[in-house]
């Protein structure tokens, strides 16, 4: 920006009158989205980076208190915000995303951030544990990913973006159940994102690393790969004016399980992760 100030300055002098480039970017437009999983720790951080530029925003989410102390905090940044409470792996998606978009009129970008990491060894044993895994993270978000397809066609804009995993990329012994639902996640986007392709709407796949969260306090944090909830949402709200299908987060795990998905068989099967 200095060099451009210092260009127009001596282009100025040299033809005798006064340039001028403005220093202040454009303000960014206030944005009508809807959170699914507003009380995601990842969402929550997204949301307040959006909330700057006096977005409206649908929070939705099961618990009503936890819901309340979001959309304060969103309102003390700027935002305009809507709470709607419900269980989101309860049937119904159509009908209930109309009422949510009814609130804001248009939608601008869709998060389903919501999500249940579940317990491996106990949903082996237990089909009904196992279950809820896939219907939370897969079948339920599938709905909600279908209801919002449409909205956004029906606009001729807007983003959905959908928060998936690593594991989704490649079945571990440690989370093949979990990894099985945010694949399939993973590929029901990618094929929106190709319905979507030539029109003025978008999908993305979000793939995060591994996030300090409350999903992941249990587990023994990995040094150098953990990221902040705040590194995760610039991308995220970054993602919403990209037109890549698929967004790793941070950008260096895209390359880590290019090679995590290409080691043989014969290496792979002795890793224990
Ligand atoms: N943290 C990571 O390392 C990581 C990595 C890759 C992907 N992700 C994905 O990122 C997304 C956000 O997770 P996070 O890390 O931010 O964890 P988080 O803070 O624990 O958020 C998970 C959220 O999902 C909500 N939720 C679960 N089931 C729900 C349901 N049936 N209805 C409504 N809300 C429901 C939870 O609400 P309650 O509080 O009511 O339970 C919670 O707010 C998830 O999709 C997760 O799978 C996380």
């Amino acid at each position: 920006m200095l060099q451009t100030h210092a260009l127009a300055a001596t282009v100025g002098a040299l033809v005798g009158f006064e340039m001028s480039v403005s220093r202040m970017p454009a303000k960014p437009r206030e944005k009508r989205i809807i959170i699914l999983g507003a009380t995601s720790a990842i969402a929550q951080a997204a949301a307040r980076l959006w909330a700057v530029n006096a977005s409206h925003i649908v929070l939705v989410a099961r618990n009503s208190e936890r819901l309340n102390a979001v959309s304060d905090d969103l309102r003390s940044r700027g935002a305009q915000t809507y709470t709607v409470a419900m269980d989101l792996a309860e049937p119904g998606a159509e009908q209930e995303f109309g009422r949510l978009v009814k609130l804001i009129e248009t939608v601008d970008v869709v998060l389903i951030a919501y999500g249940l990491l579940g317990d491996q060894n106990v949903a082996e044993s237990d089909l009904a544990a196992a279950q809820r895994i896939l219907a939370y993270n897969f079948t339920s978000a599938a709905a909600w990913c279908l209801a919002a397809t449409n909205q956004l066609i029906s606009q001729d804009a807007g983003a959905l973006i959908a928060i998936g995993s690593l594991a989704g990329d490649r079945g571990r012994k440690k989370n093949y159940i979990y990894g099985a639902a945010k694949g399939g996640l993973g590929v029901l986007v990618e094929g929106i994102a190709h319905r979507l392709a030539g029109t003025g709407a978008r999908a993305i796949l979000v793939k995060p690393g591994f996030v300090d969260t409350p999903m992941t306090a249990g587990f023994h944090k990995r040094g150098l790969l953990r990221s902040s909830v705040d590194q995760v949402a610039r991308d995220i709200v970054r993602s919403a004016e990209s037109r890549h299908p698929v967004v790793y987060t941070p950008w260096f795990w895209r390359w880590i399980m290019i090679g995590v998905r290409h080691l043989p068989w014969a290496v792979f099967k002795r890793l224990d992760f």
